[in-house]
Order: structure tokens, then C-alpha cells, then sequence
């Protein structure tokens, strides 16, 4: 059965919600699902923005048809081709063989080097400030490359004020039947979601996410249709708001991340004792990962809210513990940067974590070591002088947070 919503009086969204998919690109752990989202506009032309996921292919299909209700497809625009959005292409061209694709060139490129058979006659290639007009309903294109891929585009529909923005203002979680953010409590049980998605889809790309913020700063917007998550009708400046801060790297909240990398528990000991310090202190908003057993983009999900970072690391094979490492390299692939971080180190004999997490972070931008270049050196276990570095540590963190 056709399952839609409707999201102005003639656009439709068709999408699907997947909740067996376990890992998102087979990287990202999914708990609580994700949606796919395509939309029909319903002019004197009707218009497909976006295919879906294999996985809710035949969902998406019906919905389609049912939109439609008889009516020829005549367009479809492409945004974007990455295989969760472009995956049921052929599936649209078997059943309308005569639409009229739109996307920007490197769309059709890719696509062909995906396999899809498209020709030529029946796709427009657009660039930056090319329109169409569908009947009532004009639209401009918009470029939006790396947001995430090269070919991105989004589109603005000048009649309705409608901007479709690719994976841009997306998020993972399923739709469980909404489908407006002011439907769910979206800073409550929903920002973490987006926030996990946008640090680890988009968040290598803050420079690009700024051009598109910039040029959706021109434009007057009453809806934005993402390709997962929610659309957005009501208080848009508090999603702009999210990304224009994760798209500059700063900080959402004054916070304290601890991540330790522990393999006895006498690090996590130590990172145990400063959190309890930073609470005697007065310092309540820290959280503290085990880097084992956390997947690193929760932990990179963090990183992009909380001010202060603080790693701390046994040492192994002389190097940074593994996990740690992973995490302190996904830090940098993703562009991590702005935050003030402190270092503590274990180890039963030649000590190394410290400084080589104080080199990684050195090759990452702005990143801003304090107390000490090491601020808590342990040997095996937490001693006596330990827990005085420890509260030294604790002071110079809270000292730095009440600035
Ligand atoms: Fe949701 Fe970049 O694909």
C-alpha cells in the first residue's frame, strides 16, 4: 500500500523509512533507522525530485504512482547519485521511459559510471542559475559540490519558497510516520541523530557547507526538503543555526568530552577521577568514552559539540592504543578543529601516548593544548601525585570554561 505524506498543497513526499539497515555506507551504526526522502511536485508538469534507496524501492514505487494517480512522470531531478538516493533510477526510467532527467553534468557522468544506461536526449545538464518552469512553479539550481559529493546540486522552487537541499540539513532516524521536524521534539530526541550524521557525512566539507549557507542566506525559505530526515517548515534559523556552527567548527556547547583508551582500567580510573574533580568544580556538562567500546562516530558526533576535549591513552606497541588512534585519524579526515584539548598519558614502561595524541592533534587546525603539553603522566596506575595532576588539571579546565 502507498504510504505518502503531503508536504504543500501539490508536493508529495515518497520516500521510505529503512529500520534493517545496520550500518549506514556499511560504516555508521543505525539504531534508530534512517529515511530516504523523494518528493512529486504536481504542476502542469509533474516532477520526481530524487529516486531512494534499493531497500524502500518498492515502497518509494508505489508512492510514486499513487501520487501521480495516472498522470505521466515528466521530470525527474537528480541531486544527488550517491546510491541511497540514485538506486532506483532504472526503476522510474522502466515504468516512464520519456522523463526528462535534470542534473548537473558530473551527475551524468557518475551515473554512467555507476552502470545506469542514460542517454543523451533525455537529460538536461544544468549549472549554477539555470531555471526551469514546470508549469505554476518555477525553479533555479542551485551547485552545492561536496555537500557531499562533487556532483551535488539543490534545487529552489521561487514559487512556494521551497528549497530541496540534497543530503544538506539531513539526519539519520526514521520518519515513524511524521514527517515535519515541528512533529517531533526535535531538540530533544532528534539532534544528536543529526548531528552524528552531519559530523560524519558532511563534516570533512565545513568550507563548502558555508558557500551553500551563504547563498541560502539570499533566498527567502519557508521549506527545506532534505534527503533524509525530516522537512523543515517552522523555526528554520535553529537548524541554519546547527550547521552554521558545525560548518565553522565551534563549539555547540561549553563541554567536556573525556575519551580514554584503557586496557586494565587504571586510565579509565584516572579519567573517572577527573570527571569527579570537574564536578567538585562545578564542571556537570562532560561526557566520558571508553574509545573501545564506543564507535568513533558517536565520538566525532561529540567532538563537534563540546568545547573542551580531553584524551587519555595507555600506550601500546609504543604507539597510541588503537582505538585511539583510529579515532585521533577520523578527527582529522573529518576536519576537526577549534577545540581546547588536554592530554594524559599510561603506560607500564617507555610512555609514548602523550606525545605522540599531542603531534596528532598538532596536524589538525587550531587545536590549543593547555595546562601542560601532558597534563597527567601515569605509570601503570593512578598514584598519589597523579591525583594532584589530576586536580591541577581539573582546575585549569574549569578556569578555562568560566572565560
Ligand atoms: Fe544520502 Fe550522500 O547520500
Amino acid at each position: 500500500m502507498n504510504c505518502y505524506r503531503k508536504v504543500t498543497d501539490d508536493l508529495y513526499w515518497v520516500g521510505g523509512n529503512d529500520r534493517r539497515l545496520a550500518l549506514f555506507e556499511n560504516i555508521h551504526p543505525l539504531y534508530h533507522g534512517v529515511s530516504y526522502n523523494a518528493y512529486v511536485l504536481l504542476d502542469e508538469k509533474t516532477v520526481l525530485f530524487d529516486t531512494a534507496d534499493w531497500a524502500v524501492g518498492r515502497q518509494f514505487i508505489e508512492n510514486v504512482k499513487a501520487v501521480l494517480n495516472g498522470r505521466p512522470l515528466d521530470y525527474l531531478v537528480i541531486h544527488h547519485v550517491e546510491p541511497d538516493h540514485a538506486a532506483s533510477l532504472e526503476e522510474i526510467l522502466l515504468r516512464w521511459p520519456d522523463v526528462q532527467m535534470i542534473m548537473t553534468p558530473k551527475a551524468a557522468a557518475f551515473l554512467r559510471n555507476f552502470g545506469y544506461e542514460i542517454g543523451k536526449d533525455n537529460v538536461r545538464e544544468v549549472k549554477e542559475g539555470d531555471t526551469a518552469s514546470f508549469g505554476r512553479h518555477s525553479v533555479t539550481f542551485i551547485t552545492a559540490a561536496m555537500v557531499h559529493w562533487p556532483e551535488v546540486m539543490m534545487t529552489y522552487d521561487t514559487t512556494n519558497s521551497v528549497l530541496f537541499s540534497a543530503d544538506a540539513f539531513g539526519s539519520f532516524r526514521s520518519l515513524d510516520g511524521k514527517l515535519f521536524a515541528d512533529e517531533f521534539d526535535f531538540d530533544g530526541e532528534w539532534i544528536d541523530d543529526a548531528r552524528r550524521y552531519y559530523a560524519n557525512i558532511v563534516g570533512k566539507y565545513g568550507q563548502q557547507v558555508q558557500a551553500v549557507l551563504k547563498k541560502a542566506a539570499k533566498i527567502d525559505i519557508k521549506y527545506i526538503c532534505p534527503l533524509h530526515g525530516p522537512v523543515w517548515r517552522k523555526d528554520l534559523g535553529y537548524i541554519v543555526g546547527k550547521h552554521q556552527l558545525w560548518s565553522t567548527y565551534t563549539p555547540e556547547e561549553k563541554g567536556v568530552m573525556i575519551v580514554y583508551a584503557s586496557m586494565y582500567g587504571n586510565t579509565e580510573n584516572t579519567a573517572e577521577l577527573l570527571a569527579a574533580k570537574l564536578a567538585e568544580k562545578g564542571v556537570t556538562n562532560t561526557r566520558l568514552y571508553d574509545v573501545s567500546s564506543t564507535h568513533v562516530s558517536y565520538l566525532i558526533s561529540d567532538v563537534f559539540k563540546y568545547s573542551h576535549l580531553v584524551l587519555a591513552s595507555v600506550t601500546y606497541n609504543l604507539g597510541v592504543f588503537p582505538p585511539m588512534h583510529d579515532f585521533l585519524a577520523d578527527m582529522k579526515a573529518l576536519n576537526v578543529q577549534n577545540r581546547t584539548c588536554a592530554i594524559i598519558e599510561n603506560g607500564s614502561w617507555a610512555i609514548q601516548s602523550g606525545k605522540l595524541i599531542k603531534e596528532a592533534l598538532s596536524g589538525m587546525k587550531n587545536m590549543t593544548i593547555i595546562h601542560d603539553d601532558v597534563s597527567v603522566t601515569v605509570t601503570s596506575g593512578c598514584s598519589e601525585r597523579n591525583a594532584a595532576d589530576v586536580e591541577a588539571l581539573a582546575d585549569a579546565i574549569a578556569a578555562d570554561l568560566s572565560k
